[in-house]
Parts: C-alpha cells; structure tokens; sequence
C-alpha cells in the first residue's frame, strides 16, 4: 500500500492509483489523476494514469466503457486531468508488467470524467531522460516537479527534515523563528539588501544565517533551541550553493565542543537512518584542521581515496633550479602527489599543466619515476641525489606519475587538492558505495588575508578561541570549532561561542573591526553579552546538500522545490524583475545604470 493514508472517498476518487492492487480484484474503484502515457489499440484505448502514489492502466473498451467514454478516452492527451472509475480486472498473463506494483491489474473504465485539460508540456514527463535543458525545467518548474525523481527528492527532503524535528524535538531543542528583515550578519557572503519605505536611505539585510539570533536565545535562557532557517547570501551560485538556501540551525548553552559533537552525531545517524542513507558508525572519525590541510590541501577532505599531498621542501633545501628555489627563499612550499602508475599522452599532460595554472598555480612540473630518477623535462634541472629524495618521499615506483607545485602554501594547497579529486575522478579512483564522514576540529581561529592585509574569521568573529586570547599574537589563536564533512562536501560546521563581551571586543579589533563599527553593527550583541551570558555553542547543517547527498542528486538545485540558476535568476516568475517608479519614490531608491561593455 501507498505511504499517503487511505481516502475518504469523493466524486472524484475513493483509491489512489498505486493503491489498485491484485487484492483489489473484483472491487470497484475510483481513480484520480494525469494522464502519464495513451496506447491507442484500435479497438481499446489503454491510458496510464499517474498521481502522487503510482501509476495504473486503465481499458477504455468501446462495449464495456460505452461509445461516449470510448470517444472521451480517444481524445485524451499527455497530462490532461482525469477521474476514472470501474471495476479491477486481472490482466492476462502476457500483458503483466513486473516493473509497475500494478502491474498484475487493470482498471475496466465504466465511468469518466475530464477535469482539466492540459496543453502539450514542453518537455515529456513520462519516461524523461534528461533531455530538456535545465533552463526549460525550471521555467516551467510545475511541470518538472510532476516527474517521478523530482517528486522522490522533495519526498526524501520532507523526510530529512521531519527526522531532524523529530530528534530535536525529543532531546527538548525548541524551534523559535527569527527574523528575516534585520541587520546584516557576516557570515563572509555579500548581503541582499530590503530597502525602508520608512527611513529612506535605511536597509534591513536578510540574514546570512541566525547566528546573532539565536546567541541571544541562549542569553535569553532557552538552552537548546532549533530551526530550519531560511539563510541568503549573495554570492555566486554553483552545484552546491544557493543565495537561498536552508539550515537547520542548532544552539546549546553550558556544553562544551563534546557535548555538541556527541548530540549531532546521534542526530546525524537517526536522520541518515529515516533517509535510508549509509549507515553512520559512532563515534564518526575526526581529524585536525592541520592534518586535514597538510594531508589533502582543504579542510573538507574526501578520505575515500588516498593521492595524498606530500611536502617536497626538505628534499629540494638546496636546489639549483631556480622556478624552485625562489619559492622556497620567497617563504613558500613545493608539495606533489604520487599519480599512481599512469600513461598520459604529452597532450593530456599539457592539459593538466593548464588545469594547474586555472586553479592558481604559476606551473606545474610532471614526472614519471623512471629508474633512479624521471623522465620529466624538468628532471635536467635537479640532482640524482635530489631526485632520489623526491622519488622516496613520494613513494614513488617505476611508472609512477608525479606532479608538484611550488608557491605560497595556500596555492600549493588549493591547486594539488582539487586536482587531486580531479584524478580520482578520471581514473576513477572513488568508490561509489563507500562514505568518509569526519569531523574537522582544532581550527586556528583567524588566518591571515593577504590582498587586504588583516586578519580573517576561519568561522566567523563570534567563535570562542580555545583558551586565553593574546591578542598580540591572533595567528596563534585556535578555535574551538568542528565542520562536519561527507565525501569531500561540508555538510554543516559550528563552534563554541564567545560569552564575554571583553573577549568579543579583543577578537573584533583583532580582526580590524574598530570599537566604533563594532559597537555600531554588533552593540546590541556586546550589550546581551554583558547580562549574563551562558557559554553556549552550536552549528548549522546545510539541508539542501545533506539531500543533495543522500539523493545521489547532481546538485543542489535538484532538491530544491523553486531554485535559482547559476546567475542567481528564477526563470518561473521571472525574478529579479524591474519594479514600478512609483515603488522605487516610496522607498527613497534611485536607479544608476551600470554601463555594460559593448552595450
Ligand atoms: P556556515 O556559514 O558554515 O555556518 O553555514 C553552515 C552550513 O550551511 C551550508 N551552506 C550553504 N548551503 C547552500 N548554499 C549556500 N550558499 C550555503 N552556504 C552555507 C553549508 C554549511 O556547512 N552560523 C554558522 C553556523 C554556526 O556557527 O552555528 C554558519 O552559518 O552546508
Ligand atoms: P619555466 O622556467 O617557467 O619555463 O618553468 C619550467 C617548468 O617548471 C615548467 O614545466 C613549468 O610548468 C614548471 N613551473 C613553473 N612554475 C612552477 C611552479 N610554481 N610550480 C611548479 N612548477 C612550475
């Protein structure tokens, strides 16, 4: 039987379609639904009809149904909206269809009605193979919600979150709503900003997550409070980001980072366990932000393959070849990674020096283990006894293709880290039933940004530093933070918060947040800070991409019910759209057209 609870019975069905089962043979039923596919047989007319549970067939026969319904059956399109009724009939045995729960049955139509008729959709529904363009399917979204994968994600996606209401509710979290118009929250995103039709020249900005919000709950006394919270960010969309998208958002008070690694990893198996997701083993794995970074280049690591980085700088302390050496006198790294044994032609390793340079790197210098040394047009410039070093420090055997880069760590790390996923993927390295979810912790609190000069937020400015906070020395300073990682994707990430206003005042200016700004944009949190705050702590799990993931889905976009394209457009309505002159009077807005290149 279907998951939707049995109907009451209308003019218009008392059975849902995937309910039509060979228990019901000999019964009469009444149908609603879609019209999912009409098979013309001359003398019977057979339609599929779809709705939210199933599809059955139904026998439009020109004795047994009538002439009337004969010709309504004749006319009847792709989608047109439909109420049938009639008796359930076997099918003979050859006509079965194994792959439909209905498969066994027939409906014998007696008595019909059209209730709405369609236009011919744009794309087909039925049997769809991904032919349309995606633009097409999220102009006419409506439509492609009809199709069964999408209906499935969003059902999983209810799923997921009533499993995540569900825990929370029984551990004695509460969901408070927060605002939508309020003050900016940096959470490092670019800010969509609401313009005051009260206070011209005033914005509210939509909050890049509840973060301020919800500390204020935890002075406020709530203890363990949740939602599942709309967030904005205007930033460039890709696979598994939106400028809208959803978290849920959890805070505790008086816990301290086990305490909250311990309840979201219960939470994260009974969610995966409801959404027939892999099976989660507690405790899940951790591991240093340092060795995360030292070991795969990122903080989110996919550990479900090894091509691990590897540091090159001792072996090369005293080289002659210069692109190397002036790296290393600049302060920088050469790291590589062993390939494993491949065979690229000279194109295709052109074309991962390209992939090297567009992910930042000024070069890349390939090698194949040959011997004693390599065969590489770089290996005229370094040693036998530097190639040697080389060879054993990337475990190197006969055949074995290198890659290394010399440059600041930060691009040393970024460039092998993707293009080691990029290997795994080509050489298909990753296997497909396997699951790394890890907890990254020991953070450093702050990093150095070096094109503006100053310090960054790892998390963001209201993460608690582990210990005392010198504020001479912020490069020392670690957080007491966790990201939570699945296959190379962060699924959420939290940390424990700063509760006293002092300390909140240190790591501002740190930051080069002057008092003034910071009393300007965060007053009201130092002032909240200042009655009694409890240590507190928490984290935000990203929904879209824990669906995305346990869908299999391609991108977020394909769990999400109305999403944005890539250029953060919404091809259904139509937004974002010019408005009325008179609305941009009211709201005190005038408009400065950007002059565009060639227009
Ligand atoms: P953070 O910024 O890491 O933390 O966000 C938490 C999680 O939200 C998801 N996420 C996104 N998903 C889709 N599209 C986006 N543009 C996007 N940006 C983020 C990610 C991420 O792990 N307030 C803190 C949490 C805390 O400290 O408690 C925060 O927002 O899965
Ligand atoms: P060049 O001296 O610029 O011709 O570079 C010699 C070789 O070193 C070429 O194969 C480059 O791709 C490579 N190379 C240049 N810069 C770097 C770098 N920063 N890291 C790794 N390899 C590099």
């Amino acid at each position: 039987m279907s998951e939707v609870a049995p109907l009451r019975g209308n003019g218009y069905r008392d059975t849902w379609c995937g309910d039509v089962l060979p228990a019901r043979v000999d019964s009469e039923v009444r149908v609603a639904g879609w019209v999912n596919r009409r098979r013309d047989h001359g003398g019977l007319i057979f339609i599929d009809l779809r709705d939210r549970t199933g599809i059955v067939q139904l026998v439009f026969h020109p004795d047994s149904s009538g002439a009337q319904l004969f010709e309504l059956a004749h006319k009847l399109r792709a989608e047109d909206v439909l109420s049938a009724s009639g008796p359930v009939v076997r099918r003979d045995p050859e006509t079965v269809n194994a792959e439909l729960p209905t498969g066994e049955v027939e409906l014998k139509v007696t008595g019909a009605e059209l209730l709405a008729d369609s236009e011919t959709p744009p794309f087909q529904i039925e049997g769809y193979a991904g032919d349309a363009s995606e633009d097409v399917r999220m102009r006419y979204r409506y439509l492609d919600l009809r199709r069964e994968q999408m209906r499935e994600a969003l059902i999983l996606r209810h799923r997921v979150v009533a499993a995540m209401r569900e825990f929370l509710d029984r551990e004695g979290f509460i969901d408070v709503e927060t605002p939508v118009l309020t003050r900016s929250t940096p959470e490092g995103a670019r800010d969509f900003l609401v313009p005051s039709s009260q206070q011209h020249g005033s914005f509210y900005a939509l909050p890049q997550s509840p973060q301020l919000f919800k500390q204020l709950l935890m002075v406020s006394g709530f203890e363990r409070y949740y939602q599942v919270a709309r967030c904005f960010r205007d930033e460039a969309t890709r696979a598994d980001r939106q400028a809208e998208f959803t978290q849920l958002d959890i805070e505790m008070s008086f816990v301290d980072g086990e305490d909250i690694i311990e309840v979201n990893e219960r939470l994260l198996a009974h969610v995966f366990e409801r959404a027939g997701g892999p099976k989660i083993e507690l405790p899940m794995r951790r591991m240093c932000y340092d060795e995360a970074m030292g070991r795969f280049g990122t903080d989110r690591p996919d550990l479900r393959f090894g091509l691990e980085l590897v540091d090159l700088g001792e072996a090369l302390r005293e080289t002659e070849f210069k692109v190397f050496r002036s790296v290393l006198e600049g302060g920088g790294s050469i790291r590589g990674i062993n390939a494993g044994k491949r065979e690229m032609p000279r194109s295709e390793l052109d074309g991962l020096i390209s992939r090297a340079q567009e992910l930042g790197a000024k070069g890349l210098v390939w090698a194949f283990r040959e011997g004693g040394g390599w065969r590489s047009p770089t290996a005229k410039f370094l040693s036998e006894s530097e190639l040697t070093d080389l060879n054993q420090r990337l475990g190197a055997e006969e055949g074995d293709l290198l890659l290394l880069v010399a440059d600041q760590r930060q691009v040393t790390d970024t460039v092998l880290g993707q293009m080691r996923i990029d290997l795994a993927e080509r050489f298909d390295l990753i296997d497909p039933e396997a699951n790394e979810l890890v907890w990254i912790v020991d953070w450093p609190l702050m990093e150095w940004n070096e094109g503006e000069q100053r310090w960054d937020s790892l998390h963001h400015p209201f993460t608690a530093p582990a210990g005392e906070f010198d504020p001479s020395k912020p490069g020392e300073a670690r957080a007491v933070a966790y990201d939570v990682v699945w296959n190379g994707q962060e699924l959420g990430g939290g940390s424990i918060r700063i509760n006293r206003a002092d300390v909140q005042e240190q790591v501002f200016a740190a930051l080069g947040i002057d008092a003034e700004t910071a009393q300007a944009r965060f007053g009201f949190l130092l002032e909240a800070l200042s009655y009694g705050a409890p240590p507190h702590g928490g984290i935000a799990y990203g929904v879209d991409r824990i669906v995305q993931r346990l869908s299999g889905a391609e991108t977020i976009r394909d769990v999400i019910a109305f999403p944005k394209t890539a250029s953060g457009f919404d091809l259904l309505t139509g937004a974002p759209a010019p408005v009325e002159e008179a609305q941009l009077r009211d709201l005190g807005v005038a408009i400065h057209k950007r002059k565009l290149a060639g227009h």
